[in-house]
This record gives structure tokens, C-alpha cells and sequence, in this order.
């Protein structure tokens, strides 16, 4: 079942539990403005279920910005058929995404590859582009949108579990334990410089891809987690311990 909430201004969450141990969210972010844009497309096989979302709110053929934060499956394994289904659409991603990865793909589409600083102006809402490498890929960026105050870390701030679409718990040890588990950073290094960046950026919302999003109040228990708890790789990928 994928679901579909407004969490702030024009800013919907579309969100999918699936069970993978005891329930795992994915989470989309429909941005509603002048030039819509869809930040994460999800995998493959959820798109049915995020374009009928999508089209709770808005015609999916309007949208202008489909956005990946890096190349993976829950990043854009929906992104052909987002773009080929919306004309006036661009992919938008980070520079080394495009060129690591896009241009050596069958993807014929229009594409942006974006370096820090950049802002794409969706109307009322500005996007701006933060790379991050390795946080956790080579090409890794974040989004923030400055009328908001809105991030989009992607996989930063994550927590397992059915989470609602605003959590205030305290989730994060939990997190870190997460971390560890999957194997997701090679290194607290990069993850923490990142983390110094986003509370210089004193966001009111963070809106992940797994879990739900954070507020001013509920930022800091995570950010102290992520300060103060190992979470880098130790010898498990994805739970399975490796040689
Ligand atoms: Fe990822
Ligand atoms: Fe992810």
C-alpha cells in the first residue's frame, strides 16, 4: 500500500512499508509548484503505485523535474517511465552521476548533472543542490529547498520500521544500530562533515527516504546520534556477515 500526506507547503510524502525485516519505508517527494518536480522515483516496480499517487495531486504528465540524489534502484528505478510519461520533464542529478553512471547508460532523455550551489526554481520553492560524496555514494548530493527550510538527505537520518509521516521520536541510536547492520557508509569521516553542514543550514524539516520526516525539534537526537555513535561499516553488508 503506498500512501500519500502533505507534510509542509506543497511538499507530499508518498510512502511504501515493504517487509523487509519487520517493515522498511520508501519515500518519495512531490514537490507541487509552477514546475513540479518528483525527488526520488522509487524502484522499478513501486512506480504504478507512486503515479497513481502522484495523480492525487497533480497530472504526472505535468511534472517539469524528476530528481535523483544518487544512482540507485530507490532513486530512480522509476525515472524512464516518470520522464517519458511527462514531455516538458528533466532528470536532474549530480554532475558525477551524469557522468559516471547516465552517460555510459541507454538513457537518451533530458538530463542536468548539478554541482554544489546550484538552484533549480520550481516557482515558489528553490532547490538548492548540496553534494555530498559518499554520503553514502561517490556521487551522493542532498536537496534544500530555501522557502521550506526543507533537506532531502536521502539515506541520512534513516529509520527502519512503519514510521508515520512526521516523527518525533528519539530514534537515534536505533539508527546508528541500522547503519551498522546494512553497512551502508564506509566511514563516519564524510557522514559527520555532512551532518556539521546541515546543522549550519538549521533546517525546520527533513524529509528522508526511509522513515519519516524530521522537524527542528526532533533533528537534534539524531544529529547527537551521528555525533556521538559508531555507525560505519563493521563486517555486515545488509545483515550477513562478510568475510
Ligand atoms: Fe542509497
Ligand atoms: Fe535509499
Amino acid at each position: 500500500m503506498t500512501r500519500i500526506d502533505e507534510i509542509v507547503n506543497g511538499i507530499y510524502r508518498i510512502s511504501t512499508t515493504l517487509e523487509i525485516n519487520g517493515g522498511f519505508q520508501f519515500n518519495q517527494f512531490l514537490i507541487d509548484d509552477e514546475r513540479p518536480a518528483l525527488v526520488h522515483t522509487g524502484m522499478h516496480q513501486m512506480y504504478e503505485g507512486v503515479r497513481d499517487a502522484v495523480a492525487q495531486v497533480l497530472d504526472p504528465g505535468k511534472l517539469e523535474y524528476v530528481i535523483l540524489l544518487h544512482f540507485e534502484a530507490d532513486e530512480n528505478g522509476g525515472m524512464d517511465r516518470f520522464l517519458e510519461g511527462a514531455p516538458d520533464s528533466t532528470l536532474a542529478c549530480s554532475a558525477l552521476s551524469n557522468d559516471l553512471n547516465l552517460s555510459g547508460w541507454n538513457y537518451t532523455g533530458r538530463v542536468e548533472g548539478r554541482r554544489d550551489g546550484e538552484v533549480i526554481d520550481l516557482g515558489r520553492h528553490k532547490l538548492r543542490f548540496l553534494e555530498t560524496p559518499h554520503v553514502h555514494h561517490w556521487d551522493s548530493m542532498m536537496l534544500f529547498d530555501e522557502t521550506t527550510r526543507s533537506l532531502f538527505p536521502s539515506d541520512l537520518f534513516i529509520q527502519g520500521g512503519d514510521q508515520p509521516p512526521v516523527v518525533t521520536e528519539n530514534l537515534g541510536s536505533e539508527m546508528c544500530g541500522l547503519y551498522r547492520e546494512v553497512g551502508i557508509f564506509a566511514h563516519e569521516g564524510p557522514v559527520r562533515r555532512v551532518v556539521d553542514r546541515v546543522v549550519a543550514l538549521d533546517p525546520d524539516w527533513v524529509h528522508g527516504m526511509h522513515g519519516g520526516s524530521l522537524t527542528r525539534e526532533s533533528l537534534p537526537d539524531f544529529v547527537r546520534a551521528l555525533r556521538e555513535e559508531p555507525f560505519a561499516y563493521e563486517g555486515k553488508l545488509l545483515g550477513r556477515p562478510v568475510e
